[in-house]
């Protein structure tokens, strides 16, 4: 059911020296960073030949990366993103199978313009999973 690797999330506090972590050490090719107040981060794209690496820094009071930050304080891997064709689709599957999907089980708008949806990491080996509609 899923498909390609569309993003690693990487929760950071501090987005310009990270940006600076990914651009002149590592050599990427970085975005410019991105206020997304609705989702309450900043983000940085790095593009690499293969996938992405979102790196996000909390934005306002009600950053749903704040809590993460608190018990990583050195930042860390937040999600990672699969591609799947149909949002709705998967969805019902991975309801059907047991699997829990994180808020109101209606898919959102995310950075990228397109609906995505979270899945609960006790689900997925311990990993918070967002879905994309490629
Ligand atoms: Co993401």
């Amino acid at each position: 059911m899923i498909g390609r690797l569309n993003h690693v999330a990487i929760a950071v506090r501090d987005l310009a020296k990270a940006t600076q972590v990914y651009r002149d050490m590592l050599g990427a090719t970085v975005s410019e960073a991105v206020p997304q107040p609705e989702h309450g981060v900043t983000t940085v794209f790095v593009v690499l030949p293969n996938t992405k690496i979102e790196l996000l820094e909390p934005l306002g009071a009600q950053s749903p990366i704040e809590k993460f930050l608190a018990r990583n304080p050195d930042g860390g891997i937040h999600h990672i993103c699969y591609e799947v064709d149909d949002i709705v689709a998967a969805r019902d599957r991975l309801v059907k199978d047991g699997a829990r999907v994180l808020g109101d089980g209606a898919p959102r708008i995310g950075a990228h313009g397109k609906p995505v949806l979270f899945l609960h990491p006790k689900d997925f080996c311990g990993t918070l999973v967002e879905i994309e509609q490629a």
